[in-house]
C-alpha cells in the first residue's frame, strides 16, 4: 500500500525494472512481459520511460503481450489499444518492433487468432510478469463477471458497466465504445510465472475488497489470484478504502 497515485506508479516501474535486470535476459532467452492498457499503469509506463533514459533499464530482450484488444475499431485509432501502447510506452524505449504482441481486434477468423496468440505465449515458455489494472466491476483484462476462471484467449462481449466506464475515452458516448473485445483469460493470466496488479483511486475499492477479501468467485475475475503462487497488488491509499 502507498499513499498515492504517483507512489503507486513509482514502486511498479521499480520492481518491473529490478524484475527485468534480474532476469539478465538475452535474445535467446528474453523476459516475457504482460502488458496492460488503461489509465492505471500510465503512471508506471512514464517511470519506465524514465529509467531507461537513465540507462537503468533495457527492453531490447523483452517480449511484450499486451493483455487485450478492443474489436471492431482500426489499429490507428486513437483509443485502439495498439495505438495506446505504442503511443505511451514502446515508442519511446529501446524495444524491438517485432517484440511486441498485441492480439488483432479486426482479425478475420477471431478464433483464429485467439489460438495463435495462446501458441506463441507457449512458444516464449510462458510469461514471466502479468502487469495489470483491475475494473470498477473486478474484471481483470477484459474478463468480466462471469468469466471461467479457467478460460483462455477470446472473445469477449463487454458488460454494460465496461461499457459506461470506458465511454469517457470516446467522448463520453457509450454509443462510440466497442462493445467486443479479444482477451487473455482468467486461465492465461494464472498461467503466468507473476502477475503484478496496479490498483489506484477510491472507485476501485469494492473490486479490491472482493479481490482481496472476497471469496473466490467469477462474478468478480481478480479474486482468481488469490489462487496464484505469485501475485503482487500494488494500491495506494483510496483503493484500500473498504479494506
Ligand atoms: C479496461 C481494460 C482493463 C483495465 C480496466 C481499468 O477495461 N481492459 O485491462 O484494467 O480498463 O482501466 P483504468 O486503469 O483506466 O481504470
Amino acid at each position: 500500500i502507498e499513499p498515492d497515485y504517483a507512489n503507486v506508479s513509482a514502486w511498479a516501474a521499480n520492481y518491473v525494472a529490478a524484475r527485468i535486470n534480474e532476469a539478465k535476459p538475452t535474445a535467446e532467452h528474453p523476459f516475457v512481459l504482460g502488458c496492460p492498457t488503461g489509465s492505471s499503469p500510465l503512471g508506471m509506463y512514464r517511470n519506465l520511460i524514465k529509467l531507461y533514459q537513465e540507462g537503468k533499464v533495457s527492453f531490447k530482450n523483452v517480449v511484450t503481450f499486451n493483455m487485450d484488444e478492443y474489436c471492431g475499431i482500426p489499429r490507428d485509432h486513437e483509443q485502439s489499444y495498439y495505438t495506446f501502447m505504442w503511443t505511451n510506452f514502446f515508442s519511446h524505449i529501446d524495444i524491438p518492433r517485432e517484440n511486441v504482441n498485441i492480439l488483432n481486434g479486426n482479425a478475420e477468423d477471431p478464433a483464429e487468432e485467439c489460438r495463435r496468440y495462446e501458441e506463441k505465449i507457449k512458444s516464449y515458455g510462458g510469461i514471466d510478469l502479468f502487469l495489470g489494472g483491475v475494473g470498477p466491476d473486478g474484471h481483470i483484462a477484459f474478463n468480466e463477471p462471469g468469466s471461467s476462471l479457467t478460460s483462455r484467449t477470446r472473445m469477449k462481449t463487454l458488460t454494460r458497466d465496461t461499457i459506461i466506464a470506458n465511454s469517457r475515452f470516446f467522448d463520453n458516448n457509450v454509443d462510440l465504445v466497442p462493445k467486443t473485445a479479444l482477451t487473455v483469460g482468467v486461465g492465461t493470466i494464472m498461467s503466468a510465472r507473476s502477475v503484478l496488479l496496479i490498483v489506484n483511486g477510491h472507485n476501485k475499492s469494492r473490486a479490491l475488497h472482493h479481490g482481496v477479501e472476497g471469496g473466490i468467485s467469477q462474478m468478480w475475475t481478480i479474486s482468481a489470484l488469490q489462487m496464484h503462487e505469485k501475485a503482487l497488488i500494488v494500491a495506494d491509499e483510496a483503493a484500500c478504502e473498504e479494506l
